[in-house]
């Protein structure tokens, strides 16, 4: 059976970071490893022994897009599992928050995951096969005051998901979403801004803010056993 190739998006630090070193200890995976700056790969050097590509990839950027997806279908001939795991949070009431920056937001983690996913399609109905990984979050579901946007982006990323589902299910592709709770990564800490505060009917809000930046690092979930158990889905075959 042909190698099966792997392509992630945001695999620097946290889940993806996680979950590139798992697949890069196996050489009968080709792994695509992307990031808006490959230099934070060098980690994944010292298992290449051909199998791994780094690729520099900014999700908002749909020409990098393009890009990858034809070095990965030149390198390795197929994209067997897309990985749509790059994202980042903002934490601010609904009223205080900066347009701007919820909207970039949005661009990363409902467009930059569109956009990976529909460049992706075409090649997975053609093989009759592929596994679609979006990682939503907990925040897909339930909803906390100061996220009111990240919590939009997340639910967008769980309704996409699931109408897409439908669409390919007919095509062998299988759609999966990870929903993790506080997990020990970047995401609390330098992948979220936060705006505190000013307006004083919100200020019992405040402490939420800082107990989150204050926590980053030290939440209860490990990502290595994340990436574990997102790569079990794919190896016991529930999926593909
Ligand atoms: N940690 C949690 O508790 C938690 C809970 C639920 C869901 N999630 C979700 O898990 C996913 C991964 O986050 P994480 O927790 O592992 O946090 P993380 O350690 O901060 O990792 C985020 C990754 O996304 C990348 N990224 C940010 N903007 C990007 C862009 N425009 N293009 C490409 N890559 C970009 C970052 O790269 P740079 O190094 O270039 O910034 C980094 O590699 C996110 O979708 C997040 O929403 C996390």
């Amino acid at each position: 059976m042909a190698n099966k190739t792997w392509l992630i998006t945001g695999t620097s630090t946290g889940f993806g970071r996680n979950l590139a070193t798992l697949l890069a200890k196996k050489p009968n995976i080709n792994l695509v490893a992307t990031a808006r700056n490959v230099d934070k790969l060098a980690y994944l050097d010292k298992f290449n022994q051909g199998q791994i590509k780094k690729l520099t990839l900014d999700v908002t950027k749909p020409a990098e897009i393009e890009e990858v997806v034809k070095q990965t279908l030149k390198s390795f001939g197929s994209i067997d599992v897309l990985v749509n795991n790059a994202g980042i949070g903002y934490f601010g009431t609904f009223e205080e928050s900066n347009r701007d920056a919820v909207k970039y937001m949005f661009d990363v983690n409902v467009w930059g995951l569109v956009d990976m996913t529909r460049s992706v399609l075409a090649t997975m109905r053609k093989q009759k096969s592929g596994v679609i990984v979006n990682f939503s979050s907990i925040g897909g579901l339930f909803s906390f005051p100061t996220l009111s946007f990240y919590h939009g982006s997340k639910y967008a990323v769980e309704g996409i998901s699931e109408a897409i589902a439908k669409e390919v299910a007919n095509s062998g592709i299988k759609v999966m979403l990870v929903e993790p709770s506080g997990f020990r990564t970047d995401w609390a800490g330098r992948s979220s801004e936060k705006v505190l505060p000013e307006i004083k009917d919100y200020e019992q809000f405040k402490q939420f803010i800082v107990a989150n930046t204050e926590g980053a690092h030290h939440e209860a979930g490990d990502p290595e056993a994340a990436a574990v158990f997102v790569h079990k889905q794919r190896t016991l075959g529930s999926l593909n």
